[in-house]
């Protein structure tokens, strides 16, 4: 009865079906957040719960991203549609009327969200499993809970926060130095904060610092009779950690535990 009521309001079946209402990103903060995530003409950005397109349409526009949005909504996928046809970029864009929860969005590079809390909370564990490490997550206004941004910008009254997805780098790695000695590193994981602790042939030593971005990870290790710490520098490419090129690490890092 109550829902006939809001219905003959203006209320409509969809409305009621929404998990948040489309109130739109100003023109100012779509710049910031595209500029927060770097975006190039190499990303696929999508956004969940795209409203009117403007941040899709942006993506393409200013930076000629493919970019896809995503609405349940099919007042906000029309609006979108006809903001792409204006500007000529239906070549770079997709609208998708589906559900933000339940879509596949594992293609993308980058994702923006303006949501609620809960939805973000709702979309952490498939953001941090589906989406490919080094992947930008950029929020505006709500943030992820326990997992803290690698960087946040006051704009307008609000934030705007941006996360890396991190590689799944927790577990024990082995892997040889310059000089054949065999580094091993106990690392403990939460989102993009490691600890953990480090051995050189078997003896243990000093874990100076341990921190990672996205899929790269640093670690600085220093034995006690070593005038200067170690620095070793990977990337995480499906299971493995491969030196960088500046990297004092000689073999693929292996992880010999989880
Ligand atoms: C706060 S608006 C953000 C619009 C746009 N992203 C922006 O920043 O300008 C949220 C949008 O999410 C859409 N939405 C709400 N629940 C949804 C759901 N379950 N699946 C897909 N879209 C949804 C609404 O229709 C609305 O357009």
């Amino acid at each position: 009865m109550f829902t006939d009521l809001l219905f003959e309001e203006g209320f409509t079946k969809v409305d009621a079906e929404l998990d948040v209402i489309f109130v739109p990103t100003d023109d100012l903060v779509v710049e910031a957040m595209l500029k927060m995530a770097a975006v190039t003409k190499d990303d696929i950005l999508y956004d969940l719960g795209c409203g009117d397109g403007r941040i899709v349409v942006a993506a393409a526009m200013e930076r000629e991203a493919q970019a896809v949005g995503v609405d349940m909504d099919p007042r906000r996928i029309a609006e979108a549609n006809a903001l792409a046809e204006t500007v000529s970029v239906t070549d770079r864009v997709k609208f998708l009327q589906e559900d933000l929860l339940t879509v596949d969005f594992s293609a993308a590079t980058v994702l923006t969200l303006y949501l609620l809390p809960s939805l973000n909370l709702k979309l952490k564990a498939r953001i941090l499993s589906e989406l490919k490490p080094g992947t930008r997550v950029i929020g505006h206004a709500f943030n992820m809970g326990r997992w803290q941004p690698d960087a946040k910008r006051a704009m307008g009254g609000v934030y705007i926060y941006k996360w890396v997805v991190p590689a799944p780098v927790h577990g024990t790695w082995e892997w040889l130095s310059e000089e054949c000695k065999v580094y091993r590193v106990e690392l403990l994981q939460a989102f993009q904060m490691l600890s953990g602790q480090a051995w050189i042939d078997g003896q243990e030593v000093d874990l100076l610092e341990a921190k990672m971005l996205g899929d790269r990870v640093h670690l600085s290790i220093k034995a006690s009779d070593a005038e200067e710490a170690d620095l070793f520098i990977s990337i995480y490419r499906e299971g493995q950690l491969l030196p960088a090129a500046d990297s004092k690490q000689v073999s693929v890092g292996v992880r010999i535990s989880v």
